[in-house]
């Protein structure tokens, strides 16, 4: 009897002990400091071992993730255990519950990272909440306008939502100039980005914001607000250069690059640039920044930003004054130029001088050849001067007397009217 028991009881043992070695349990084994740091996270099924109770999943503060037996002290959500053969495959998820960081940086640093129960259906997760923080963790899958998931460790890292915007963000005295340490995603999703200031030692940079008490609102008109709405794009420094452009009034036609002045400093809510402006037919031209109001097509202005860029010609009627001074009372002295008749001249010359006594003013195309030459040579007596800016440039008034003997000499001036016309 007790030989058949003990018998039994061997057999037993030796059953038991064989069920026991063929029931202990493959686990997935690795460690996220060490040398496979990135298959530990992603696909930790490089390495199994063996273990004689379950599998865990495990994280500790800093982020370091250890996969592999069953820790004696599994508890979650720092520690997740399961019972199966190569269970160990949880993902990890980035975890940052409405912290103002989860929102505005990226989540990079492994304090964030968080190990998912051990349950198929896990996914990494980016929400909206409903007081508009925005919070990273395991969960279930979604898909709509304020909640989203993936299913690799650590996909949910990123920017949410994706096209928040982003802006350098400071203030103070080392603010005149950006940096990459100032990057900034804005709390709000409607944000743009702002710059402001006093000085280059006080400005301040930042996300714009419709509900805190911040000087430059998202619908700010503040003129000292400089407000832009892409990604980073609140760069401007202070003051900058602000290149050189043809600074001219009432200027001729054309204008020659090689004349261009510079336009100083701008402000950093200045646009620079140079312009070209119409008004009737009177061109001028200038630097952005030295323009009061703005350069658009409802003042005929048009503007460039290259250095020296406005010089292409202006389309404007090009008119001259067309006088003899006995037909009309002014024409000698031209106190009223704007009163005298005007041709139009698309030669773009006009001249005055005086001939037999008589002050004659038209476009340059319209003198006989022998007025021409005597204008051209500056010929004595004839006090001739051509010019070639487009508002009735030729205004200069006569010196001397007007020679009203000269009145009747009919056939002079007879031969002086033939001379102009027959030159049209
Ligand atoms: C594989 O698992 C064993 C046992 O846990 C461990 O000693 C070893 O470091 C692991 N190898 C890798 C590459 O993780
Ligand atoms: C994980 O790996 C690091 C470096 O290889 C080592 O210092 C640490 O002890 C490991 N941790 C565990 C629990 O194996
Ligand atoms: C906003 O809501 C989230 C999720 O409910 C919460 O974790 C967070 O503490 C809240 N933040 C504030 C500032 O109320
Ligand atoms: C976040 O990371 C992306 C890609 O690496 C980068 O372009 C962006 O500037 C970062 N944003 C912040 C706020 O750190
Ligand atoms: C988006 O999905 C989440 C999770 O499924 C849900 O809680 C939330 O109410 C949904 N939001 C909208 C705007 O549908
Ligand atoms: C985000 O909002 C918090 C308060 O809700 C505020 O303290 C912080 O300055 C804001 N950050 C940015 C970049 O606007
Ligand atoms: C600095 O700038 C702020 C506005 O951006 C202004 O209110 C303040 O007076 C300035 N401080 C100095 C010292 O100029
Ligand atoms: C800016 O918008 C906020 C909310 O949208 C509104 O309360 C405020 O009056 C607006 N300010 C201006 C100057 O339009
Ligand atoms: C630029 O800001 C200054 C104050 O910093 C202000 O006096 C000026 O009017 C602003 N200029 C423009 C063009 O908005
Ligand atoms: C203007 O007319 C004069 C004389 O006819 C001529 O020499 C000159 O080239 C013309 N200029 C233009 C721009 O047409």
């Amino acid at each position: 009897m007790i030989g058949y028991n003990i018998c039994v009881f061997l057999i037993t043992a030796i059953v038991f002990s064989q069920l026991d070695s063929t029931v202990a349990k493959q686990c997935y084994s690795c460690n996220s400091t060490g040398t496979d740091a990135g298959n530990c996270l992603m696909n930790p099924t490089q390495n199994s071992t063996d273990c004689e109770n379950g599998c865990s999943t495990s994280i500790s503060e800093d982020g370091t993730l250890i996969r592999g037996c069953e820790l004696a002290n599994c508890n979650s959500p720092t520690c997740w255990s399961c019972q199966t053969d190569n269970c160990n495959t949880n993902i990890v998820c980035k975890e940052c519950l409405g912290l103002e960081e989860c929102a505005t940086a990226n989540v990079t640093d492994a304090k964030y990272n968080a190990v998912c129960p051990s349950s198929q259906d896990q996914q990494c997760v980016s929400q909206v909440n409903g007081n508009k923080t925005v919070s990273l963790l395991c969960g279930s899958a979604c898909s709509n306008a304020t909640c989203s998931s993936c299913t690799t460790s650590l996909c949910n890292a990123d920017l949410y939502p994706a096209d928040r915007r982003q802006c350098y963000s400071c203030s103070g005295t080392d603010c005149n100039k950006f940096a990459e340490s100032m990057i900034t995603a804005c709390n709000q999703t409607d944000a743009q980005c702002f710059t402001t200031g006093t000085s280059e030692t006080n400005m301040t940079r930042g996300c714009t914001s419709a509900d805190m008490a911040i000087k430059c609102a998202a619908n700010s008109t503040d003129p000292d607000c400089l407000i832009c709405d892409s990604n980073l794009c609140n760069t401007l420094e202070y003051q900058r250069d602000a290149g050189s452009c043809v600074i001219c009034d009432n200027c001729a036609a054309q204008q020659d690059v090689n004349d261009k002045k510079s336009c100083d400093l701008a402000l950093y809510n200045q646009t620079i640039g140079c312009y070209t402006m119409t008004t009737g037919s009177t061109v001028s031209r200038g630097c952005l920044n030295k323009l009061d109001g703005e350069c658009s097509a409802t003042n005929s202005c048009t503007s460039c930003s290259e250095s020296g860029c406005n010089v292409a010609v202006v389309d404007v009627a090009f008119e001259c004054i067309a006088c003899i001074s006995n037909e009309v009372a002014d024409c000698w002295s031209a106190t009223k130029p704007d009163e005298l008749p005007v041709v139009k001249c698309d030669n773009g010359t006009c001249f005055s001088g005086v001939w037999n006594g008589l002050g004659v003013r038209d476009c340059f195309s319209s003198a006989s050849q022998l007025m021409q030459y005597q204008c051209d040579h500056k010929v004595e007596g004839y006090q001739c001067t051509t010019c070639n800016t487009p508002t009735k440039c030729n205004k200069n008034a006569f010196s001397g007397a007007a020679s009203l003997s000269q009145m009747g000499v009919v056939g002079l001036l007879m031969a002086l009217m033939l001379a102009l016309r027959s030159s049209l």
